[in-house]
């Protein structure tokens, strides 16, 4: 008994995150999911398909809880209402393009928790866990779906981000088969109160982006990463902003670092 213990403490400590194979040097030169650019099969492994009744509604991130099982953080507001049945929604983990069966894996939801903070007409705290079923876990193959790290520390102003989905690519615009992903700076709350997203903002949120780079319609509960020592760190979660990539209006996301003891204890 005490063997088998100890071996499961062993196996949920060996789990890694946020590795992938991708440079972490940002590439300046066009890019933004709005008009972007492509990613390659694998670039991050994090990225999941947030499915609702057969349609992709938004993206999501791929951690591991406490327990050493997948978990996956998205939008609170990616669901329906504060209770959303778990049979509504499935995930889909290694995936690049929506039109072709590829690699992905598609595994039911088990159990949803949403932020009970949650506000609709303020946007904070806009973020809830799906967890699996022992089966369902067992669906997740380890080759094209890996795990991104919680962050180690808060964000600092400045700090280069990435941020991935299958949203539109312009404003109004159409969604991509193919994941995108952009390059963005991250800005402190202070700093974004000087934008037009100013009077909007919480503690529970952060901003990020320039001109022309953003997350757009259907990105919403996709990761925000910054590549950290050697590993991804999810910094946010895509949650709003004011149009897409619109001069003096930054993107906003749910602050994980700031909402790390809720995501501790309902992860
Ligand atoms: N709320 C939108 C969604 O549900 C996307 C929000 C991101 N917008 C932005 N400009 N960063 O997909």
């Amino acid at each position: 008994m005490i063997t088998v213990l100890l071996l499961l403490a062993i196996a949920s400590q060996a789990q890694t995150c946020g590795e992938s194979g991708f440079s972490p040097t940002p590439n300046l030169a066009m890019q933004y999911i709005v008009g972007g650019q492509v990613a390659s099969e694998g670039d991050f492994p994090w990225q999941v398909g947030l499915v609702e009744n057969g349609y992709l509604i938004c993206g999501g991130t791929y951690v591991i809880g406490p327990d050493g099982n997948p978990r996956v953080i998205t939008a609170a507001h990616c669901l329906s209402g504060k209770n959303p049945r778990p049979a509504d929604y499935s995930v889909v983990f290694g995936m690049q393009s929506t039109a072709v069966a590829g690699n992905r894996q598609v595994v039911a939801a088990s159990t949803i928790t949403v932020h009970s903070g949650y506000n609709s007409n303020t946007m904070a705290n806009d973020i809830a866990v799906i967890r699996f079923s022992a089966a369902g876990k067992t669906q997740i193959s380890s080759t094209w779906a890996k795990p991104a790290c919680l962050p180690s520390r808060a964000y600092i102003h400045g700090e280069n981000s990435l941020v991935s989905g299958w949203g539109t690519t312009s404003e109004g615009g159409s969604s991509s088969s193919q994941l995108r992903y952009v390059w963005k700076t991250l800005i402190s709350l202070a700093n974004c109160e000087n934008t037009g997203n100013s009077g909007n903002l919480d503690n529970t949120m952060l901003c990020a982006g320039e001109t022309g780079k953003d997350a757009c319609q259907g990105d919403s509960g996709g990761p925000l990463v910054v590549y950290r020592g050697s590993s991804w760190e999810l910094v946010g979660v895509v949650s709003w902003g004011f149009g897409c990539g619109r001069a003096n209006y930054p993107g906003v996301y749910a602050d994980t670092w700031a909402l790390q003891s809720w995501i501790n204890s309902n992860l």
